[in-house]
C-alpha cells in the first residue's frame, strides 16, 4: 500500500505523519510542491520485458504526459530472481546510486508500474517518505533535495520523465542525512 510518513530532519524516529490514505497523501504532498496521482497499471511485464515493451504497455499514458511537455521517456527497472546472487549483486550496484542525497535540474517525475520504492524529499524541515508502488505518478520539482532506496531485494519498474535532454543526472549534496533515516527495508518489514 502506498504509503507517507514524514519525519523531521532532527528527530527521524518521531514522525509528525504516517498516512496510507491516498486522499490525504495527495493532500500533504501537494501542499509541499508535489504532484501525486494514482492511475491504473498492473500490466504483465516479464522479467526480460526491456524498455520497449514497458512502453508500449502504457503506450496511452506515456503519450498523454509527454505532451506535457517532457522530450525524453525511459525505464528504470529492476526485476530478477531474489534469490539469485548475481542479480542481488547488481541490484546493490543499482541501490547504490539512488541512495545519498542529490538533486536534479529537471523535474523528477516518476510512473510506478510495478514494485515498489521509497522516495525521501528533504523539505521545509522534514523529510517526507513516499513509498510508492504500482500506479503511483509523482513529479518533484527540479531542486528538490532527495534520495531512493529501493531495498536490498528490489523489483520496481518506474516509467521516468524528463524535459531536459540529459536524461538522469544526480547533482550529490555530500550531505550524509539518509543514513540517519530507516531505509525501505526497514520501513517496509521493521521486525526484521
Ligand atoms: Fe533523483
Amino acid at each position: 500500500m502506498t504509503t507517507l510518513i514524514v519525519l523531521p530532519e532532527t528527530d527521524p524516529s518521531n514522525p509528525s505523519l504516517s498516512t496510507s490514505d491516498a486522499g490525504a497523501i495527495t493532500i500533504h504532498l501537494g501542499s509541499i510542491g508535489i504532484r501525486f496521482e494514482q492511475w491504473t497499471a498492473g500490466k504483465p511485464l516479464a522479467d526480460s520485458a526491456d524498455q520497449d515493451e514497458v512502453l508500449a504497455a502504457y503506450a496511452s499514458d506515456v503519450a498523454r504526459i509527454k505532451a506535457q511537455g517532457f522530450s525524453t521517456v525511459d525505464v528504470a527497472r529492476i526485476a530478477g530472481d531474489p534469490d539469485d546472487p548475481a542479480f542481488l549483486a547488481k541490484a546493490a550496484e543499482a541501490r547504490a546510486k539512488f541512495l545519498a542525497e542529490h538533486t536534479h535540474a529537471d523535474d523528477e517525475v516518476r510512473f510506478f508500474v510495478e514494485g515498489r520504492g521509497a522516495f525521501y524529499l528533504r523539505i521545509g524541515g522534514s523529510v517526507h517518505i513516499v513509498i510508492c508502488e504500482a500506479g503511483d505518478y509523482l513529479s518533484v520539482p527540479k531542486n528538490t533535495n532527495h534520495w531512493f532506496d529501493m531495498g536490498t531485494r528490489p523489483r520496481f519498474t518506474a516509467i521516468r520523465f524528463f524535459a531536459i535532454e540529459d536524461g538522469w543526472v544526480g547533482n550529490f549534496t555530500g550531505d550524509p542525512i539518509a543514513q540517519r533515516f530507516p531505509t525501505f527495508d526497514q520501513l517496509v518489514s521493521p521486525a526484521r
